[in-house]
């Protein structure tokens, strides 16, 4: 039998295929998913053929990710938390899709991932797969802790020592880190404990900090159609192109550094930090729009559901009806986010330049202190007499009810 792992290339999910085998005697197809990881990926097949598998795919998954994953979060202003822009969760359900579609491709029984037992990933690489293939086994072997008996990386590469894998593992362990075009996530060493500041020296991989970043600022421009980011400083770009623009600039000028103790979704919290920077700019660009051209009211409904959207992708939860129906809602709300905004990156910053929209709601004549013909200073009396009333009615009955 066929089983399609999860594969990086990495110490941890090498030693799972001589594992696979040695307890199950599968069939091991390795499946390499690229969601802009930035890993060398030169002699990876090499590297998986000398461990034992059978095969490995290699999956560029940048544009469906960009396309199919990023931008609806974007659209949904989806933050976990108030702060975690949801690199890591928005990954995984791409991720299990694909591994699915190479299951059925390959005829395999089961889908097996390298996540540990603790954390937020192994449920959304696991609702994913249950929501698309119901029938396919899932195998976590860091749960497996009766037959999965490694406890360290020395334990692994021994263990991969004694199957005949002898490659250049390196012994020490940094922080756990999941990098993506999106963002890179760091946990663990000195950030396990929250009393501790992060040593960014060493930490930040796609950028500098505030501190570090130039003292000059520098403008950008972007464009949007219908919520859809199109152009930077002029120039047409997909979407996976336009994030890599961004995070170029958002790193030189220390954009969207974040450490946050956050709640995961087995019961703990944790800490980390992320390095956002080009995600940090689409939110804050896409919301500079929105400001213009999205009334009140929907405004307001679309915060609630934007939160709700950043717990059910943050859940593992992406292939669900509520999902697709709270996106089905933003997607109606981008009809008019079309133009062009404008702002400054300056050590961390990012600070507003100008927007411009077609459909743009905001009435200059309106909003200035001459009286129009749209706006009697007036009626203004009448309404704060009734939008009042309810206050002025209660502080009247507890000033009676006092007296009594
Ligand atoms: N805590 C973040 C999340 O739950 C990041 C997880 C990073 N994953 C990893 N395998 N290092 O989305
Ligand atoms: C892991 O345990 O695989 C990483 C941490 C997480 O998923 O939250």
């Amino acid at each position: 039998e066929k089983v399609i792992l999860a594969y990086s290339g990495g110490l941890d999910t090498t030693a799972i295929i001589p594992w696979l085998k040695e307890h199950f005697d599968y069939d091991v197809v390795c499946c390499c998913i690229d969601c802009g990881q930035g890993n060398e990926l030169d002699g990876l097949e090499e590297r998986a053929k000398l461990s034992g598998a059978s095969k490995l795919y290699i999956e560029d998954l940048v544009d469906d990710f960009s396309d199919n994953y990023i931008i609806p979060c974007v659209q949904a202003n989806a933050v976990y938390e108030n702060k975690y822009l949801l690199g890591t969760s928005m990954a995984r359900p791409a991720i299990a899709k694909r591994l699915v579609e190479i299951a059925r491709k390959e005829g395999a029984t089961a889908i097996c991932h390298g996540a540990t037992g603790k954390g937020n990933d192994q449920i959304r690489f696991e609702l994913g797969i249950k929501a698309l293939a119901p029938d396919l086994k899932i195998i976590a072997p860091w749960r497996m802790t009766d037959v999965w008996t490694m406890q360290s990386r020395e334990d692994e590469i021994e263990y991969c020592k004694q199957h005949g894998i002898d490659l250049p593992f390196s012994a020490d362990s940094s922080y756990s880190r999941d990098r993506n075009l999106w963002h890179i996530s760091h946990e663990g060493l000195e950030l396990e404990d929250p009393a501790n500041e992060p040593n960014y020296d060493h930490l930040l991989v796609l950028g500098v900090s505030p501190e570090q970043a130039p003292n000059e600022g520098e403008y950008v421009t972007m464009t949007f159609e219908k919520g859809v980011p199109v152009s930077v400083n002029g120039k047409k770009m997909k979407v996976s192109d336009i994030i890599t623009t961004l995070n170029e600039l958002g790193g030189k000028h220390g954009i969207g550094i974040i450490d946050i103790v956050e709640n995961r979704v087995v019961g703990m919290k944790s800490r980390g930090v992320y390095e956002t920077p080009g995600g940090t700019i689409l939110l804050e660009a896409h919301q500079q729009l929105e400001e213009l051209v999205l009334d009140r009211a929907t405004m307001e409904v679309k915060k609630d559901m934007g939160n709700k959207f950043a717990q059910i992708v943050y859940e593992g939860k992406w292939f669900t009806p509520l999902r697709e129906a709270i996106q089905a809602f933003v997607t109606s709300t981008q009809e008019y986010v079309t133009g062009e905004v404008k702002f400054k990156l300056y050590k961390g910053n990012i600070i507003k330049a100008g927007t411009t929209s077609p459909y743009s709601l905001y009435s200059e004549s309106l909003a200035s202190f001459t009286t129009g013909d749209l706006y009697d200073h007036h009626d203004a009396d009448g309404f704060i007499t009734l939008f009042g009333l309810p206050l002025k009615v209660r502080a009247m009955k507890m000033q009676e009810a006092e007296k009594k």
